[in-house]
């Protein structure tokens, strides 16, 4: 089962998820980082950068979640622009490091299989962050989509459109498609770290870490993972059955175990 750890907000999220980055990237500068875009890492990318200050981070690689298909390279929103604006820039990455899956209609075909094997020859993500979506979706896989699916196209859910439509000037200008990692290939990192802030995350929350696990919330692929960190405010831990459970446990966490 997940380890669910109930913070005060996100800033608290954010400063947790980076002491854990940031203790790998010492371990290991070369380390493989799963990146994801979005509102709810932002705290991490935050925190991230006083801790990692006077460290060379040149070597550290990172595989972003998604992208949309057929979006402008030269608009803001692309997740390759968001990347480098919230996450290479300030952080310092070598942006040659730091991949996004391509979202280019000439060469979508592929793309899917080209990140697969990008990432196997990395060896693979150590630590992936990941957020939820309202609907359950984890990266872009919308509800159902399959536990084995590894990167490919997917279409957007209403609902996703509606929520991304912020980053838009108008729904109508949301992409229709997007070209995420699978729940398989997800499923293949060796740490899992979810985040979710807000009210409007509980039911998805919820869903994933103790309901069923199903295809209609992909989120509870999560479930079936070794090592899963679910790091939510009180808000998203709202409709969890065992929050006290996951509160007592946290307390008395020994301290050597680490996230
Ligand atoms: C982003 C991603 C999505 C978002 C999710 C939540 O790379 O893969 O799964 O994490 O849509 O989005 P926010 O964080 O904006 O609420």
């Amino acid at each position: 089962m997940a380890e669910v750890i109930i913070v005060p907000d996100a800033a608290a999220a954010g400063a947790l998820v980076a002491d854990e980055i940031a203790s790998l990237i010492a371990a290991d500068p070369e380390v493989v980082l799963g990146l994801a875009t979005g509102s709810t890492p932002l705290p991490v990318y935050e925190a991230l950068r006083p801790r990692l200050e006077g460290v060379d981070v040149s070597r550290v690689r990172g595989f972003a979640l998604d992208e949309y298909v057929g979006i402008d390279p030269q608009h803001p929103e692309s997740y390759r622009n968001v990347i480098r604006r919230e996450v290479v820039e300030p952080l310092g990455l070598t942006p040659e490091r730091i991949h996004t899956p391509n979202g280019a209609l000439e060469t979508i075909e592929h793309a899917g299989d080209d990140y697969e094997r990008a990432i196997a020859a990395a060896g693979g993500v150590e630590l992936q962050i990941l957020g939820i979506g309202t609907d359950g979706h984890i990266g872009f896989n919308e509800p159902g989509s399959s536990f084995a699916s590894s990167t490919r196209v997917k279409t957007l859910t209403e609902q996703t459109k509606r929520d991304n439509a912020r980053f838009f000037d108008s729904i109508d200008q949301v992409p229709t498609h997007c070209i995420t990692q699978g729940l398989g290939t997800i499923l293949h990192a060796r740490h899992l770290v979810l985040l979710a802030f807000g009210e409007g995350k509980a039911q998805a929350v919820a869903g994933a870490v103790e309901g069923p696990v199903t295809a209609s919330v992909p989120g509870s692929a999560i479930q079936l993972h070794p090592r899963v960190s679910v790091v939510v405010d009180e808000a998203a831990a709202s409709r969890l059955r065992f929050a006290d459970y996951y509160r007592y446990t946290w307390e008395n966490k020994p301290a050597w175990q680490g996230l």
